[in-house]
């Protein structure tokens, strides 16, 4: 559905931020600000601000920021659309013509399949609530998992029956076909006829972000194939973009998440208090996945099975999240194949003690390099080194790279120094090849942490600054964006993330002209709207708007001009320009 910019401008002017977040979070008032405890981290002292001059909000704890629609869609787990009708709702709009009957008709379609699992998650927990269900309860108690537990992820027992759930639903008003649609039931080859999918088996439904049931998982009694049964995708679920036990998980206080392999392992963790718990369900770990998750967690231990699969997957998990920029950690157990069997075994407490003393990717990967050598047979003390080096070589962090080089010199009993030239000279090399490459990550060293939102930002600190005052004026007086655009068309910008901001703000503007402050919501993701609020609300800025303009074109157009090529340079000599100029 294509919102233009008009309804959008109308739709912020109706739901004052102030109003809507005082709702949900206890505001207090101080000038244009509101602060209060922020609902996205747990909190203490408030940081959580309300600005209701730029209709924006930012967590200055957690970073969590946008505009009323962002807030909307965070708290109530709303996607962009969904966030959209609600406000319009609330205050009395009429959406425009949003879609023609065939989108609505794909939307009542899912919302009965939404209900419809629902009501086979009812039925399967009743059943195994029931005599019927005895088996099935049986199972569970006897693996330690408790009634709380069936509870909280709402686990049930389909019966052995071909048409137990299908007789049920069918009674509740629902086809065979939109049963089958919705996976549920099962087709045989020979004959048309359908039956029930799920028999004699444990259910853990599987529920989207929002809480919906959009998939069951039925595990075997005993042994047998497949020990898990799964629904497959239908257009409520898509495998690689869910995430078993995120919807419980994402409130974790601590935003650590425990990512395992297992259903069973989450119900055991979570049942032991470590609430982060998470699985991917069924399938590989995806990248998707990765992006979902580091919505919700600020860091994640990797606990999957102690076996080769696990390890396997472990690396693929690390990679993906890291490429999120999440800081990942990797917990390793020996004396039990997975988290649910260690817990059972071990107690919670030891289990604790494995997610403190967890070990960075780095410590992971030195471990395996080192696994089945032995270090006293100097060829292969010699080749461990080799590897090793290079593993440590590829921490872009000095300090980070100096702590293990450290270690490993310890490990295989040389001189640090003599690791350090190594390592340095293996990095050298490296980058002689992929030498822009190395001096942005150089740049962003220099800086602190890579920067997501606006990975150039670290290497043009100073025109960004610019940049983000002229957007955070525009956001504040809409009526200088016609001359910001002649003194300064967006080309002009030195960083791509500001560039696209600017632009998006401009276009806005022409479009509606009468508009209090741009919708970004509907352009930008959470990062980028965090971002963008977290710059619009502590620019400085005071004097005169047109004065403070001039002021922003002028450095940004004296940064552009002074631009540095950097092919013409050594990298010694970039580095110390850099250095030399932010
Ligand atoms: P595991 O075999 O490790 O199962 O598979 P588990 O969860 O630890 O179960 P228990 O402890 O043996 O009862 C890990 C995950 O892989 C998926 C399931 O999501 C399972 O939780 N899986 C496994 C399947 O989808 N199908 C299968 O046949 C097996
Ligand atoms: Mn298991």
């Amino acid at each position: 559905m294509a919102l233009d910019s008009r309804f959008l401008a109308e739709l912020k002017a109706r739901n004052n931020i102030a109003d809507i977040i005082s709702t949900a979070v206890q505001l207090k008032r101080n000038g244009t600000r509101h602060v209060g405890l922020c609902p996205f981290h747990g909190e203490k002292t408030p940081s959580f601000t309300v600005f209701e001059d730029t209709a924006s909000f930012y967590c200055f704890g957690c970073g969590a920021g946008g505009d009323v629609i962002t807030f909307t869609m965070r708290y109530n787990n709303l996607d962009y659309i969904e966030a959209v009708r609600y406000l319009a709702e609330r205050s009395g709009m009429a959406l425009p013509e949003e879609e023609g009957r065939n989108a609505a008709y794909q939307r009542k379609k899912r919302e009965r399949l939404y209900e419809m699992h629902k009501l086979a998650a009812r039925f399967f927990y009743k059943t195994l609530m029931s005599p019927q269900g005895k088996e099935g309860l049986d199972y569970l108690l006897g693996r330690g998992i408790t009634k709380e537990s069936i509870v909280r992820y709402g686990l049930g027992f389909a019966p052995d029956s071909f048409n137990a759930l299908k007789d049920h639903l069918r009674e509740q008003g629902y086809s065979p076909d939109e049963m089958l649609a919705g996976s549920l039931l099962a087709r045989s080859e020979r004959s048309s006829s359908s039956y029930d999918k799920f028999r004699n088996r444990v259910m853990f439904p599987i529920f989207d972000l929002r809480g919906n049931v959009v998939a069951f998982s039925g595990r075997l009694l005993g042994d047998g194939k497949p020990k898990y049964l799964n629904s497959n995708e239908t257009e409520i679920y898509t495998k690689g973009n869910c995430v078993f036990g995120l919807h419980l998980a994402k409130n974790e206080p601590e935003g650590t998440l425990i990512l395992c392999e297992g259903n069973l392992d989450v119900v055991s963790l979570s049942q032991a208090g470590f609430t982060g718990a998470v699985a991917p369900l069924g399938t590989a770990f995806t990248k998707e996945q990765a992006r979902i998750l580091a919505k919700y967690a600020k860091n994640i231990v990797v606990a999957f099975d102690n076996d080769s699969a696990g390890l396997k997957a472990t690396d693929k998990a690390i990679k993906y999240l890291e490429e999120q920029g999440i800081p990942v950690r990797v917990l390793q157990m020996s004396g039990a194949k997975d988290p649910d069997e260690f817990i059972k075994t071990y107690g919670r407490e030891r289990f604790a003690m494995l997610m403190k003393s967890s070990k960075t990717p780095i410590e992971f990967q030195l471990e395996k390099l080192r696994a089945g050598l032995d270090l006293a047979d100097t060829a292969m003390k010699v080749e461990y080194q080799r590897k090793a080096v290079e593993t440590v070589a590829a921490v872009e962090s000095a300090v980070e790279r100096d702590v293990y080089i450290t270690k490993l010199a310890k490990e295989l009993g040389v001189s640090v120094e003599s690791v350090r030239m190594d390592v340095e000279r293996y990095r050298k090399r490296k980058a002689s090849t992929t030498q822009r490459q190395v001096i942005k990550a150089k740049e962003q060293e220099l800086k602190g942490t890579y920067d997501r939102v606006n990975p150039e930002r670290a290497g043009n600190i100073r025109a960004a600054r610019s940049e983000e005052m002229l957007i955070a004026l525009l956001a504040k007086h809409p009526n200088l964006w016609q001359e910001a655009e002649r003194r300064l068309p967006p080309d002009q910008f030195r960083t791509s993330f500001n560039r696209r901001v600017y632009q998006f703000i401009l276009e806005e503007y022409r479009a509606s002209p009468d508009a209090q402050t741009p919708v970004f919501a509907k352009a930008f993701d959470e990062k980028e709207m965090a971002r963008i609020s977290y710059f619009v609300n502590t620019a400085m800025l005071n004097g005169d708007p047109m004065e403070q303009m001039a002021e922003c074109v002028a450095i940004i157009k004296d940064e552009q001009a002074k631009r540095i090529d950097p092919g013409a340079f050594s990298p010694e000599e970039l580095m110390q320009k850099l250095k030399g100029e932010n």
